[in-house]
């Protein structure tokens, strides 16, 4: 065979990873004169590498993030008060083999929403398959949903080994079928022994009252908080900061 026609039987048993760095190892070897083992080690580890890579992608289209937020481009300055320690425990994903939830609680614009995408940006990396999504708008999304998809959603929610249902009651007041949807999920993901993770504004004394039934409420949170890590973020806005700073460049050019 010619290293075209190898390529192109690389390529017909999947093995791109090989095929793309083929030529290279080829060169490598005959330069170095290597021995054989030590070539076929370097090309199964460039296929081995190509898969990891395209596993951790394609977790990653499926988690929901948009972005991939990080811990190290985080200001832990600004808010001196933030619970530093407790994040980076999150972020070393613990609470995720314990089966354990995470309530993140706090003032708006303070860094809640960044650090749980963090964390989950963290855990498709380690392998987890996770599942981030914004609590209003999914919520929403379901409740005009017909039975068929509801189910459908549901299920998406509950078998991740990571759910984080990001800036809960963002819209104060939930409609009823999302107060029974987010019962479902905490019942289930309980009794499954899966990971949650929630931020929000509201402080849990006054979820009775989003929710508008004071047990239901009660329900949610026992299970939830049963072995849970509850991490306060008090503090300025970085927003604020942030806009505050456009301002300042808006007026420095005018
Ligand atoms: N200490 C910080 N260092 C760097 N960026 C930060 C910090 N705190 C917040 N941010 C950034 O500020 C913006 C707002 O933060 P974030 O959305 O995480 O706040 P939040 O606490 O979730 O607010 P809300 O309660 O309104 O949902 C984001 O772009 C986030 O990356
Ligand atoms: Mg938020």
């Amino acid at each position: 065979m010619s290293l075209i026609e190898i390529e192109r039987a690389l390529r017909a048993l999947r093995l791109s990873g090989i095929a793309d760095t083929l030529n290279t190892r080829v060169m490598q070897a005959q330069a170095a004169q290597q021995p054989f083992l030590e070539t076929l080690a370097a090309m199964l580890q460039d296929e081995l590498d190509r898969r990891q890579s395209r596993l951790v992608e394609r977790r990653f289209k499926r988690c929901g993030l948009d972005e991939r937020p990080t811990l190290v481009d985080f200001d832990w300055r600004f808010n001196p008060k933030l619970p530093r320690n407790a994040c980076f425990e999150l972020h070393a994903l613990k609470f995720v083999t314990d089966g354990a939830n995470a309530l993140i609680i706090g003032k708006p614009g303070t860094g809640k929403s960044h650090v749980a995408k963090a964390v989950a940006y963290q855990a498709t990396l380690q392998g987890y398959d996770v599942r981030y999504v914004e609590a209003d708008t999914e919520f929403a999304r379901y409740g005009l949903a017909n039975t068929k998809e509801q189910a459908q959603l549901l299920k998406g929610w509950i078998d991740p080994d990571l759910l984080v249902l990001d800036d809960l009651f963002l819209a104060r007041r939930i409609a009823d079928v999302s107060a029974e949807l987010l019962q479902a999920i905490v019942h289930q993901r309980y009794k499954l022994r899966r990971s949650i993770v929630i931020t929000s504004n509201r402080v849990v004394q006054d979820w009775g009252k989003y929710l508008a039934d004071a047990t239901m409420a009660t329900t949610i949170l026992d299970r939830l908080m049963h072995r849970c890590a509850m991490l306060e973020f008090e503090g300025k806005s970085y927003r604020l900061k942030e806009a505050a700073a456009r301002i300042a460049i808006l007026g420095d050019s005018s």
